[in-house]
């Protein structure tokens, strides 16, 4: 079986995530949030250096200033909730994922926050002048930008966007769940406000842990609150973090695996994973534009896309080919809209998406050549139902 869906999940997790959660379970098991001894303090070390793995990962100084959570969704949406207020102006790129339009659109309804849409109409780039034309004569208090689409993998360039958004005194979020572990990120460098992680992607972790990095916590409103542990003395919210924005029980064994499988890349070095990924996608990309009616979506160039490639095939529709490529030749992609509805209005993929095959950390050659062995002959044999 080749898995090529790691843009939803990566699969396999390293022996050394698998071993750091069963440890956990076996071994420590005691509350690090509630409780001061041992068995405890032992637990709130191992979440301590996940945290600092994952730090070092987002180029964060503060391991403090993470935050952990289930999954990037609950990252974004306690970003949103917890800053967006009643009156806000949001810029956002037309690739956000659903975990931020959906919360935007109800934000729109309930505290009646104003959405706008920026970047380039066909590539759906952002670049600094489109930030500087939408804020010039209109403030606008946040800019939330995904790092790089799910749906085509398009890069967006952060670091510029960030400096021209806070010359307008506009905060910038930055979704970095499909980056974080292939993508040197520099969140100190950058000057963002706010990161959105999910660790069970690129970060190989198991599923059920996500998070955020916040520069400055006092400009996030709780969301979810509740004991902070051991210093509870009233019913006020703890100020030190990451207590304030971190309540209840954590998914321990889930961080401790996460914190294993990122000391791993950081043994490995993200920019050499960076480095595999563009020479597989190219690999891909080329093979891919030899096969007459394979559309491509997203970048021609591999700087600026990450190990996604989505595509689709004259008069088929993608989840035909994703089952055809499932049955015979079991190779597991995503199909459909991919959660992405804006993005696939800006590349005409609407109703049916996109076929997408995503690499991941244990991605192979062989794997390679036998998706693009397997979708041409889906392109020359297949009967058409469209
Ligand atoms: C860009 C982006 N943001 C957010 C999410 C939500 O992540 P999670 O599945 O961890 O909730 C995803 C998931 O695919 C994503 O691709």
């Amino acid at each position: 079986m080749i898995y090529l869906d790691n843009a939803a999940t990566s699969w396999p997790k390293p022996a050394t995530c698998i071993h750091a959660l069963e440890h956990f379970i076996a071994k420590i098991g005691a509350n690090p949030k509630y409780s001061l001894h041992q068995q405890a303090r032992v637990g709130e070390d191992v979440m301590d250096e996940a945290r600092s793995n994952v730090a070092k990962i987002l180029g964060v100084k503060q391991p403090k200033h993470i935050v952990f959570t289930l999954n990037a969704t609950e990252a974004l949406n306690r970003i949103l909730w917890g800053y967006a207020d009643r009156g806000f102006r949001v810029l956002a790129s037309r690739y956000e994922h659903a975990s931020i339009t959906r919360p935007l659109s109800i934000l729109k309804k309930r505290r009646r926050i104003k959405i706008e849409r920026i970047g380039d109409p066909v590539t759906g780039i952002i670049s600094p002048d489109h930030v500087h034309e939408a804020c010039e004569n209109n403030p606008a208090n946040l800019l939330v930008i995904t790092h790089a689409s799910n749906l085509t993998g398009t890069l967006q360039p952060v670091d510029k966007i960030v400096s021209a958004a806070h010359e307008h005194g506009c905060a910038v979020l930055a979704d970095v769940a499909q980056t974080a572990g292939v993508l040197p990120i520099k969140a100190d460098k950058w000057g963002v406000d706010f990161l959105a992680f999910a660790g069970h992607k690129h970060l190989l972790g198991p599923m059920g842990v996500g998070g955020f990095y916040v520069a400055d916590p006092d400009m996030l409103e709780p969301v979810i609150v509740g004991s902070a542990g051991p210093g509870d003395a009233s019913d006020e919210i703890p100020t030190g973090m990451p207590s304030r924005l971190e309540p209840g029980t954590p998914n321990a064994p889930g961080i401790a695996g996460l914190g294993a499988s990122c000391l791993g890349l950081l043994d490995k070095g993200v920019s050499n994973i960076r480095k595999e990924h563009q020479r597989l996608t190219k690999k891909i990309l080329d093979a891919f534009r030899e096969v007459p009616g394979l559309k491509i979506y997203g970048p021609a160039d591999v700087r600026k896309r990450t190990g996604i490639i989505a595509f689709n095939i004259d008069g088929l529709r993608p989840c035909e080919v994703g089952e055809y490529l499932d049955q015979k030749f079991e190779i597991l992609v995503r199909t459909g809209l991919c959660s992405c509805y804006w993005g696939n209005e800006l590349i005409g993929t609407i109703p049916d998406g996109v076929v997408r095959a995503s690499l991941g950390y244990f991605t192979k050659d062989d794997d390679v050549e036998l998706l693009i062995e397997a979708v041409g002959m889906i392109a020359e044999d297949l009967p058409r139902s469209v």
